[in-house]
């Protein structure tokens, strides 16, 4: 009896062992190609004959054996166009790596990347636009293009990283011809998620130049600097703050008039208290009375000072800010109509993790300085879908990475939404989420190989019929 237990463990063990050995040294090398035909329709016409390969999340740390294979698999499908999703490079190798691999593709319409979270968390944004766009490649940050393709011309729309709430759909869109078959590439599936537009201020930055306690923000240094806001009417209005990553504390928000001299001699990257100035509204939650509903708490801490909590740190993390969210605090004002402000908010990090410490804000009725409505409370973004897109590919997920029997994708690289990997046909739209090529946190795939995916029209949409 005791040898057939020795032998299940001893069992157990090796195959244990060859899980681990397979997630680690296998299938994260074990390059895929995935087939799909696009439906038919004006893009699939418009395309002729002409291939879309779609490449994600690269993660590059260099250019060995892997994206030798890479490039090589592209230039095999003799692609008409080649599309890219962001997440290029984890280093400054992979940089490098970037430059030598893009320099080889070659696609008879071109080459067309948005950006990926990955790319501004690292802070290497600008560095891998300028290698990208060296190389040819056109990067689409909330803009389009139009290409003629054999059957016809179509757009290539392009979101900037949804992640941080950098993405302008309507932006993106705009100015593309009534009618024109347009494809929308993405970094994530958030542009097919319900969620509302805020202010994003996020204290705790790794890569930022501070790490747990206090700090004043203008949330600029996560997404550039959010556009001033002003009031379509004068009177009372309503602040709203709900949490991204719970854990973050927030003291008081000042609006302080944007035009006033004393904020332009505020030096940029400062995170003490801005300058007093005439004009400006100051928000003490405690003074102001706000109200509280779910996880939020309003207490005064240790050092006196009133907080408005977003619950215990507990690595939870609302990836998009919510239309109707039960956990908020909301603050009543007064203020006159016209007045561009500059929001910014006294904000506490329980940790320097990156995953403890942001809030959104939204007001009632704020508007940019265009008069355009911005960051309104209970606003919902448009989707793709119904903004007349026929096909959007996206990553970011990477298939979860590593997919459990029964279990499915252990995690979803912190999507907010239902979507994880593969295809999904919403209305007339197709979605398309790569698996991507390269890995985020751990270097493991398990039941989840990096994929280079192709799309062909249909057979009865090609000139020429199809290529072997
Ligand atoms: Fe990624």
């Amino acid at each position: 009896m005791i040898s057939v237990l020795k032998a299940a463990g001893a069992a157990a063990l090796l195959s244990g062992a060859a899980v681990v050995a397979d997630a680690t040294m296998v299938e994260p090398y074990r390059l895929t190609t995935t087939r799909l035909m696009l439906p038919e329709g004006a893009l699939s016409h418009a395309l002729g004959g002409e291939r879309i390969v779609h490449l994600s999340d690269l993660h590059l740390h260099g250019m060995g054996s892997s994206e030798e294979r890479l490039a090589a698999a592209v230039a095999a499908e003799d692609p008409g166009l080649i599309v890219m999703t962001g997440d290029y490079a984890d280093t400054s190798a992979g940089v490098s790596g970037l430059s030598s691999l893009v320099s080889r593709l070659h696609a008879r319409l071109g080459v067309v990347a948005v950006p990926g979270n990955n790319d501004y968390f690292r802070g290497r944004q600008e560095e891998i636009f300028a290698t990208l766009r060296s190389a040819g490649v056109t990067v689409l940050r909330n803009a389009s293009m139009i290409l003629q393709g054999p059957g016809g011309r179509f757009a290539v729309a392009g979101v900037d990283d949804p992640f941080f709430g950098r993405d302008d759909l309507r932006r993106a869109l705009a100015g593309i011809p009534e009618g024109t078959p347009t494809l929308l590439l993405a970094h994530s599936p958030a542009v097919e998620e319900r969620r509302s537009e805020a202010m994003l201020f996020n204290a705790g930055d790794p890569s930022g130049a501070w790490g747990a306690g206090w700090f004043w923000l203008d949330g600029s240094h996560l997404r550039g600097r959010q556009p001033d806001i002003s009031f379509e009417s004068g009177g009372s209005h309503t602040l709203r703050l709900q949490g991204r990553e719970d854990g973050a504390g927030v003291g008081e928000i000042r609006l302080i008039p944007a035009t006033d001299p004393e904020l332009a001699r505020y030096p940029s990257g400062d995170h003490s208290a801005p300058p007093r100035t005439s004009g400006e509204i100051d928000l003490d939650p405690c003074d102001r009375g706000a109200t509280i509903h779910g996880a939020w708490t309003l207490n005064h801490g240790s050092d006196g000072l009133c907080v408005l909590h977003d619950g215990p740190d507990r690595g939870r993390l609302a990836a998009f800010p919510k239309i109707e969210p039960a956990d908020r605090a909301e603050i009543s004002f007064e203020a006159p109509a016209g007045v561009a402000y500059r929001i910014w908010v006294r904000i506490f990090s329980p940790a320097s993790t990156g995953r403890s410490d942001s809030v959104y804000l939204q007001f009632s009725d704020s508007v940019d300085p265009g008069g355009a409505p911005r960051y309104r409370i209970g606003s919902a973004l448009p989707l793709a879908s119904g903004s007349g897109v026929a096909l959007v590919l996206a990553g970011h997920t990477h298939g979860g990475q590593v997919r459990l029997p029964w279990l499915g994708a252990l995690e979803k690289n912190i999507s907010g939404g239902p979507f994880v990997m593969g295809r999904y046909d919403i209305g007339g739209t197709m979605l398309y989420i790569s698996r991507g090529l390269g890995t985020s946190y751990l270097p493991v795939r398990f039941d989840c190989p990096p994929e280079v995916v192709v799309l062909t029209p249909p057979a009865d949409e090609q000139r020429g019929g199809p290529r072997a």
